[in-house]
């Protein structure tokens, strides 16, 4: 196990914004957090701290980026370099049509040259060390040479860090939310690169349901990385930092929730749309009772309900918060 990559919360389009990373953080002090995806044409002819601000306390935090460019690249990460970052990732996983049309995402799992290309890149402008995550194949590659190759390649440029969707994309004939399905999750794949490539640092996703489950797979790699869980679940991570790092105190709901809520109060005051802010508590309680009309109550509130007097705690589930 690598401490510092035990367990992250994967990055998410339109999930994992700052305010959801911000919530992530309140449960676990330890979970290492990564971004939504940024495009490096968005951050060179955008707005790049629309895309690159975050709170302080979000530390660790990784920057997803897309790109298929080296020269592009470097510029991207040069522009988000003075935020601080504890690091740069490059999305080699992702399927979507609007990513490939761009030629990133997984498609250059078939172009390793090109990943190493970038990687050198990224390095030389910026001194920083990109991160891959990618999958164990895609389309007709589907081979463990496949693989092995593929980190082999990116690795000889210095890359150091891969963390592996254990499960191969196809590019035509299935959505990306299919492509989280559909095809089947390969764990052995992932140790096995471990066991071939002990001086990488190798992190496994895909799948993965609960800390019992992270647990296991830490006898056989470095870090776990969880994404639909993590949202649908939040609540579930609580114990992480006690079970994974050996912490002494865990997080109590009812602290968490009454320090989001000074942090949404302070959001609303800087112009931030309330139901943004909102947004990422929905699943606070989720799968529990009561949970549901939590979601309900925040769903009125989203829509112009007068704020509670008691604050959110008030809306909340009794037996959870007391
Ligand atoms: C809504 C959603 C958005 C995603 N966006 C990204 C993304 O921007 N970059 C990326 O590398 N993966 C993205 N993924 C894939 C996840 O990072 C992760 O690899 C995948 O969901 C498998 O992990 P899980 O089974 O724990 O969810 C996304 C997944 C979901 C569900």
């Amino acid at each position: 196990m690598n401490g510092a990559y035990a367990l992250s919360a994967a990055p998410m389009m339109e999930r994992s914004n700052r305010h959801f990373r911000y919530l992530l953080r309140l449960i676990s002090r330890r979970i290492r957090l990564y971004s939504e995806m940024v495009v490096d044409r968005t951050l060179i002819h955008g707005d790049p701290a629309r895309h690159l601000d975050f709170h302080p306390a979000e530390h660790p935090l990784a920057l997803q980026i897309g790109s298929a460019e080296p020269a592009l690249a470097a510029r991207a990460a040069a522009i988000a370099r003075p935020w601080g970052y504890d690091e740069l990732n490059l999305n080699v996983g992702c399927p979507s049509e609007r990513v490939q049309q761009g030629g990133f995402g997984v498609a250059l799992m078939k172009r390793p040259e090109l990943v190493a290309d970038i990687w050198r890149a990224v390095h030389a402008e910026t001194g920083l060390s990109l991160t891959i995550k990618h999958r164990t194949g895609v389309d007709e590659f589907g081979g463990y040479r496949f693989l092995a190759r593929f980190v082999e390649t990116v690795a000889s440029a210095g890359a150091r860090v891969f963390i592996v969707h254990a499960r191969k994309a196809w590019t035509a004939g299935l959505d990306p939310k299919a492509n989280r399905s559909v095809p089947p999750l390969e764990y052995e794949k992932v140790y096995r690169l471990k066991r071939d490539f002990p001086e990488l640092t190798v992190v496994l996703n895909g799948g993965v349901g609960s800390l019992e489950e992270v647990a296991e797979h830490l006898r056989h790699v470095d870090g776990v990385m969880v994404g639909r869980a993590m949202w649908d679940y939040p609540w579930r991570w609580a114990e992480a930092d006690r079970l994974l790092w050996g912490d002494r105190r865990s997080p109590n709901r009812a602290e968490v929730l009454a320090e989001y809520e000074k942090y949404l109060l302070a959001g609303i005051e800087q112009g931030t749309p309330l139901r943004v802010l909102l947004r990422p508590l929905f699943n606070l309680f989720k799968g529990e009772s009561g949970g549901r009309l939590w979601r309900r109550r925040l769903d009125e509130l989203a829509r112009g309900a007068s704020w509670p007097a008691g604050g959110l705690a008030a809306l909340a589930p009794l037996e959870a918060v007391r």
